[in-house]
């Protein structure tokens, strides 16, 4: 789900998925002087980040070796990041960026007492109208996240233009997610700070460090609570969702005792409870709302897997979990019997996250699509037999559609079709159509207008747009230059839940 929004940041920042092959041997004491000499004024001596990012070898995972040696020569054009080349000698630079993806010498734990001190409340931000400050119906705002330069674009969806643009955290990990009557949207950031933004005032209200490198958040449906989930350190933070206060710090250890990152965190409302997806144990959490109480740490239900399930689709009763498997295939968990109850064959890397379902013949059936083949999988939602598979351009990232359009939108970001999306109609199963927003450029992640009118596509460029088309005639109606537009929530489709996007 939104985890793949990270990865998707990630993808595009870094041009390809991969992780840096690291030699720890040059984590020479040269290095450390230099970066107390050249960085620690900007990315904090003990390298947590101040005014630039932090700089441990978990922030910079998704950070290609090219990148990062670029970065260091060349800086980042328009931000504070200067570059060093000019200073620094090849050698120098080479050993920097080594000493970078070891750990620093003294690394020490994020603790309560850290997160209560990283707590800010925003003066006079509790007593603000309960009306929105603009015209534009609430419900149908979009909330554009353009992670070029860190930025967010409120958009309202009945005139398709922007009514406010705002500076968010260095890169937020996992989509802003909204309080269920829209007017709150809580966002998490690489670094581990979650921030709470009033959208009717568009005004943030409060901030707290979470952790040190974040998953994403997930926001009760109740309007209580907010979970974070944490890879560094390993644990899941709650807290009061009225003023980000923290309420409890959760090690996320499992049966046997053995640590983990979390991988994501869902709210699964249908259930009252959250839902914690683990990356390194095969377990999947349930943590109830009624068990959450400030100062406590709240009971969680405990459910083993016969694999890590490192992607997975909610059905909409949020009843089950439909998890890809590492070896392939893929099995459906029973949350309530908290027990595996089908398999699912699969072929290729099924993007199961970014599953959507439709009716079909009477049938309910969820079509996700694949990270390494030119396919959508159909899946029937009642025998969990694969009713279809429905060759593409290539592999992709989503799929999208919304209850009154006819269509399901598939990228193929991954391939040389990047610039290309394909309309399937949802019920012949067939290719209908296709767009090309800008030729040989990144296009991807389609999100509707609340009643399905229009389709908002991305181009994911730093000098990129979104490209507005009629779900209909799929006719471009216009576009809305964007820097880097990674990925885009409607509040009213992700507040009801809407069958054809990811929660
Ligand atoms: C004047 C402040 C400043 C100084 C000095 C500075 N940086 Fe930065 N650095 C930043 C800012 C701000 C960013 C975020 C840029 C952006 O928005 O992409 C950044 C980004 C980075 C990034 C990219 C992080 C990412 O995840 O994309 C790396 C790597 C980095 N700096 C390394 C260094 C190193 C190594 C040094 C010292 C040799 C250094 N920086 C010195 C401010 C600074």
């Amino acid at each position: 789900m939104n985890r793949f929004l990270q990865w998707l940041a990630a993808y595009v920042l870094a041009g390809v998925c991969q992780t840096a092959a690291i030699g720890g041997q040059a984590a020479t004491v040269d290095a450390a002087a230099l970066y107390g000499q050249h960085c620690a004024a900007c990315h904090g001596a003990d390298r947590l980040g101040a005014m630039g990012p932090a700089l441990l070898p978990e922030s910079l995972e998704r950070l290609r070796p090219a990148e990062l040696a670029t970065v260091l020569r060349e800086g980042r054009a328009a931000t504070q990041m200067p570059g060093f080349a000019g200073q620094l000698d090849n050698a120098k630079l080479t050993d920097l960026a080594a000493w970078l993806r070891t750990g620093p010498a003294t690394s020490r734990p994020w603790a309560a007492a850290d997160i209560r001190v990283s707590h800010i409340v925003y003066p006079a931000t509790d007593s603000l109208p309960a009306t929105p400050v603009f015209k534009a119906d609430p419900a149908n705002l979009f909330l554009v996240v353009e992670a070029g330069s860190h930025h967010i674009s409120v958009l309202d969806g009945d005139r398709l233009e922007p009514i406010h643009r705002f500076r968010t955290r260095f890169a937020l990990h996992g989509g802003p997610k909204f309080s269920q009557d829209g007017r709150y949207v809580f966002m998490a950031s690489r670094d581990g700070w979650v921030s709470k933004y009033d959208l009717w005032n568009l005004t943030f209200t409060a901030e707290i460090r979470v952790g040190l490198n974040t998953r994403n958040v997930a926001v009760s449906d109740d309007g209580k609570w907010v979970l974070a989930g944490n890879t560094l350190p390993q644990t899941l933070v709650l807290l009061r969702a009225d003023d980000l206060a923290l309420a409890a710090v959760i090690d996320v250890k499992g049966r046997n005792g053995r640590a983990s990152r979390v991988s994501a965190v869902y709210d699964a409302a249908p259930r009252h409870s959250f839902i914690v997806a683990l990356k390194d144990i095969p377990e999947v959490w349930e943590i109830p709302y009624v068990s959450m109480k400030a100062g406590t740490a709240p009971a969680t239900r405990m459910i083993a897997l016969d694999d890590v399930l490192d992607d997975f689709y909610f059905d909409q009763s949020y009843r089950h979990i439909l998890g890809a498997s590492r070896d392939g295939g893929g099995q459906v968990v029973d949350l309530a019997h908290g027990r595996k109850v089908a398999g699912l064959a699969l072929s290729g890397m099924p993007h199961l996250g970014s599953g959507i379902t439709w009716v079909r013949d009477g049938h309910e059936v969820m079509a996700s699509p694949n990270l390494k083949q030119g396919s959508i999988s159909v899946i029937d939602m009642q025998s969990w037999q694969t009713v279809a598979t429905v060759p593409t351009n290539g592999p992709g990232f989503f799929l999208r559609s919304h209850e009154n359009t006819p269509y399901a939108w598939a990228d193929a970001m991954m391939s040389p079709k990047r610039d290309t999306l394909q309309l399937i109609d949802k019920q012949t199963l067939a290719v209908a159509g296709s767009v090309t927003p800008s030729p040989g450029r990144t296009a991807a992640h389609v999100e509707f207008t609340r009643d399905g009118r229009y389709a908002l596509v991305s181009v994911m460029e730093r000098d990129g747009a979104i490209v507005v088309y009629d779900a209909r005639t799929v006719r471009e109606v216009k576009r809305i230059p964007m820097d880097k537009p990674i990925g885009k929530y409607n509040v009213f489709n992700k507040t009801t839940r809407s069958s054809g996007t990811s929660h």
